[in-house]
């Protein structure tokens, strides 16, 4: 199987500097926020990779540099084995910004509200200049809407449908790769399994390959073939989602196991992961983990463990395999 993404090295750094006058007159330095670091990883033609990790962790970063609307600091994104950014062909770089899509998590905001349904969902192939007849309308079937649907605006929608509306659009141009950024997190979450749902269908029916970005280790569970959790803006973690959820190999990815929303007997209990999430701009030394991690020894203070490969999968973490799931024998 050839890889449609494929990711090396790919680190990200942003100046949160003061403006310059601020700086001389408070005589501070430059601050340097590193959002991704060293990222590498795969995606094959026709799989689901899923990136998950808290709030900060770098993901959309991650997803903006894929779909090429951010520079890299550092490292490459490949599309179908093409670097945009060294690519001088025409040609090429305007077939392979057609094969990629991008649906973010606010429906509400990605919509245009002045214009009919029609038109937002066959925009992005009007603008190529092609062919638009019935195109909305046989789309918004396929996402569970009606043809009908294509002369209404967007606020005649609910949340779930005006996903669908954004997955259509995405569609619409036939595109190899989407990349989802938190595409269910605004919706309820009987709604978040139904557009879950569809995704995974229309994945199968379309031959499409997904980047599926979100915060929530549950959600992506049964739609992803492989499982990347970022800490920090690092990979510290990758593996199939039945290895991951049985087995994991990094504390961290234990912990947001452990704090994954689940109901007790009494249908209440969502805890949050334990501990802070250091600040980005000064991380701490060695494993950026370890002021949170159980199995911290004082290796991990000093010396930053590499992803390696563990198993089928690959781990960051001088005591790999080692932590064990609560509950867990
Ligand atoms: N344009 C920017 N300028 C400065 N810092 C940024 C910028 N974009 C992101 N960051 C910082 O980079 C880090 C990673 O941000 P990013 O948005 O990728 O995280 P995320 O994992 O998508 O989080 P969330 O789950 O909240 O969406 C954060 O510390 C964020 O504040
Ligand atoms: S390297 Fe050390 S601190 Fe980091 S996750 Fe592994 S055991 Fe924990
Ligand atoms: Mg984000």
């Amino acid at each position: 199987m050839s890889n449609i993404v494929s990711v090396k090295n790919l680190t990200r750094v942003f100046d949160v500097s003061k403006p310059w006058l601020n700086r001389l007159i408070e005589r501070l330095p430059k601050r340097m926020l590193t959002a991704v670091s060293d990222v590498s990883f795969d995606i094959p033609e026709r799989t689901t990779y899923a990136l998950v990790g808290e709030s900060g962790s770098g993901k959309s970063t991650i997803g903006k540099m894929v779909v090429d609307l951010l520079t890299p600091s550092e490292g490459s994104v490949e599309i179908e084995g093409i670097n945009l950014r060294e690519t001088r062909d025409a040609a090429t770089i305007d077939r392979i910004r057609s094969d990629i899509q991008m649906i973010f998590q606010d429906p509400f905001a990605s919509l245009n509200p002045r214009w009919r349904v029609r038109d937002i969902i066959t925009e992005p192939v009007a603008a190529r200049g092609g062919k638009t007849d019935g195109l909305a309308e046989k789309l918004l079937e396929q996402v569970g809407l009606s043809a009908e649907d294509a002369v209404k605006y967007p606020h005649q929608f609910s949340g779930g449908q005006r996903q669908r509306l954004c997955v259509a659009r995405a569609l619409a141009s036939e595109p190899k790769l989407i990349v989802c950024d938190e595409p269910t997190s605004a919706l309820d979450v009987s709604v978040q399994a139904q557009v879950l749902n569809l995704m995974s269908d229309l994945k199968d029916e379309h031959g499409l390959t997904y980047l599926f970005i979100s915060h929530d280790l549950t959600v992506v569970r049964h739609m992803a073939d492989t499982i990347g959790v970022l800490y920090l803006g690092r990979l510290v973690e990758e593996a199939a989602p039945d290895d991951l959820f049985t087995r994991p190999a990094h504390p961290y990815t234990a912990m947001l196991i452990d704090a994954a929303p689940r109901l007790d007997a009494f249908g209440r209990e969502v805890e949050p992961p334990e501990g802070e999430i250091p600040d980005p701009i000064d991380p701490p030394k060695g494993c950026a983990f370890h002021p949170r991690c159980p199995l911290a020894t004082d290796v991990c203070k000093v010396d930053r463990p590499a992803l390696e490969r563990h198993g089928l999968g690959r781990v960051a973490c001088h005591h790999a395999g080692q932590i064990r799931l609560k509950g867990a024998a």
